[in-house]
């Protein structure tokens, strides 16, 4: 039998090169050896675009043609829309009498996401809403309806992992052994830094490479990137060690140019100019199959509807059968 995978994305914008070396290539690798279940969480991204959900309904599609274009195979992985499953609304309002209030507000995600959204939730938090504190508590309910045990995300999920591991515990001390505890899987690259030199490459921050970014687009970005600020004159040697553009040739060159780029930075023999040029084109290569694959997705919006009807159809199987064992755990299995 194999082991079951459950992961989730909010759809809220294009996926970039921190989803793809943070998540994607760990989902790629994987996709071949599990039973691979891939929530588009709609309603998760609701909890903080509550008053934008033209924003999310579009990004539905976009996400998932971005996750297909990366590679992953829908006869492989279930891609599935968390709204047309109303168990996990369901299973969130089980769980929410397993942890406290208090619990919630020290998750530090959580924490940290408050912090991020003062216009939605106030300066100190004071207006966070019930939905957005209890998210950690429907994404337990995500991944325990379909008996996750493996889920890979970034770094920054660790903690609503853990939370969901706590809920777990707490459920099957108090009505038997039902749930599976499931764990985080990291990928190798953890976290993939901006344009700018921020350590998150993030949407909102604005120093993101988007997997769909045009190649004019990319060009701009990368003459943009930050070097070695030391470094004046072409021939001035330079540090590639805090330079951005020696970071991502890192990401999407081949290891004869990596070398290549670092050792002739070192010894002053290469410019600024050329070594962003050579990265444009690096990067382009890397998502020219990414780009071709979208391109195809985007042809075919019949195709892409028809992988996430199929897709949420064996999940929402899979959530009925696990609800079935829950619901007779918990005793509310009325005839
Ligand atoms: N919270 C995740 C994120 O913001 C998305 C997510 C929703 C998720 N449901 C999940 C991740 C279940 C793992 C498992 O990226
Ligand atoms: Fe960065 Fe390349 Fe300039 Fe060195 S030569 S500082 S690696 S852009």
């Amino acid at each position: 039998m194999k082991k079951t995978i459950l992961t989730g994305l909010r759809p809220t914008g294009n996926l970039h090169l921190g989803h793809y070396f943070g998540a994607c290539q760990n989902y790629l690798k994987m996709q071949n050896d599990y039973d691979f279940y891939l929530e588009i969480a709609d309603v998760q991204a609701l909890t903080d675009n509550f008053n934008n959900p033209e924003k999310v309904r579009k990004n539905v599609t976009e996400i998932t043609i971005d996750l297909l274009s990366t590679g992953l195979d829908p006869n492989k992985v279930n891609f599935f829309i968390q709204s047309k499953i109303p168990e996990i609304a369901e299973l969130t309002v089980f769980y929410s009498n397993l942890v406290t209030v208090a619990r919630l507000q020290r998750n530090p995600t959580v924490k940290t996401e408050i912090a991020q959204k003062k216009e939605l939730f106030g300066n100190d938090g004071e207006s966070i809403t019930y939905g957005f504190l209890g998210y950690p508590v429907s994404q337990a309910a995500d991944i325990t309806a379909f008996q996750g045990e493996l889920v890979p995300v970034g770094e920054d999920q660790l903690p609503l992992i853990e939370q969901c591991r706590e809920i777990v515990r707490k459920f099957n001390s108090i009505y038997g052994e039902t749930l599976k505890e499931p764990s985080a899987i990291l990928s190798e690259t953890k976290r993939v830094k901006g344009l700018d030199g921020n350590d998150k490459m993030g949407k909102s921050l604005g120093n993101a490479i988007f997997l769909n970014d045009s190649e004019e687009v990319i060009k701009k970005k990368i003459m943009g990137a930050i070097t070695d600020p030391k470094k004046i004159k072409k021939d001035d040697p330079a540090n590639p060690d805090i330079c951005m553009v020696y970071y991502y040739h890192n990401l999407v060159n081949n290891k004869e140019n990596i070398e290549k780029v670092c050792s002739e930075c070192k010894k002053g023999s290469r410019g600024c100019v050329q070594c962003k040029k050579e990265l444009i084109e690096a990067m382009n290569n890397f998502l020219a199959p990414i780009k071709e694959k979208r391109a195809y997705y985007e042809a075919h919006p019949e195709e892409v509807k028809e992988i996430l009807e199929n897709g949420t159809k064996k999940a929402k199987q899979k959530a009925e059968e696990q609800m079935k064992k829950i619901k007779k755990a918990m005793k509310i299995d009325y005839e």
